[in-house]
């Protein structure tokens, strides 16, 4: 091999390692607001009453996002809710965590399974299988009244 040869491979990595060092963290803070939490910005909206999700059934319903700064047809969301006691109701987002493929509730195992990569969960949100590392996106909950609400910051944009 030429010493030419060499010096061109030679600049083209290290202008290839020195792209990566600058955009790959620049790419991360990029999209880090669309998958954190928001903090300290609730927006609480109900989702039906306790009437509409019996004991120990999961339900999928479709909640409309009021403020959402994407076109209409995207603030529907899907999320999955159950109640596992008369004073409690759990609502999870549809997204997986992995990377936010629509996960299907299976009424028969009782678990989520997610189409992309295998992802499994169970019926409390927890990984089972697959290359999730975390638990699925759980809104925070209330009923008030017997009308369930979800705070709809509690989980990330995009989850
Ligand atoms: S997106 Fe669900 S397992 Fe990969």
């Amino acid at each position: 091999m030429e010493r030419r040869s060499v010096l061109k491979w030679a600049v083209r990595g290290i202008g290839l390692a020195t792209a990566a060092m600058v955009g790959f963290p620049t790419l991360i803070a990029g999209f880090a607001p669309v998958w954190q939490r928001r903090p300290g910005k609730e927006s609480w909206q109900a989702i039906g009453t306790v009437d509409d999700f019996p004991l120990g059934e999961m339900r999928k319903i479709v909640v409309t996002l009021p403020e959402e700064p994407w076109g209409a047809a995207l603030r529907e969301k899907a999320v999955y809710a159950w109640r596992p006691s008369e004073q409690e109701a759990i609502v999870y987002s549809r997204s997986c965590t992995d990377l936010g493929c629509p996960l299907t509730f299976d009424p028969g195992s009782q678990c989520f399974f997610c189409p992309c990569h295998g992802g499994i969960f169970d019926k409390n949100g927890e990984r089972l299988a697959g290359p999730p590392r975390r638990p699925m996106y759980r809104f925070a909950t209330r009923i008030v009244n017997g009308e369930i609400r979800i705070d709809l910051h509690s989980v990330p944009l995009m989850a």
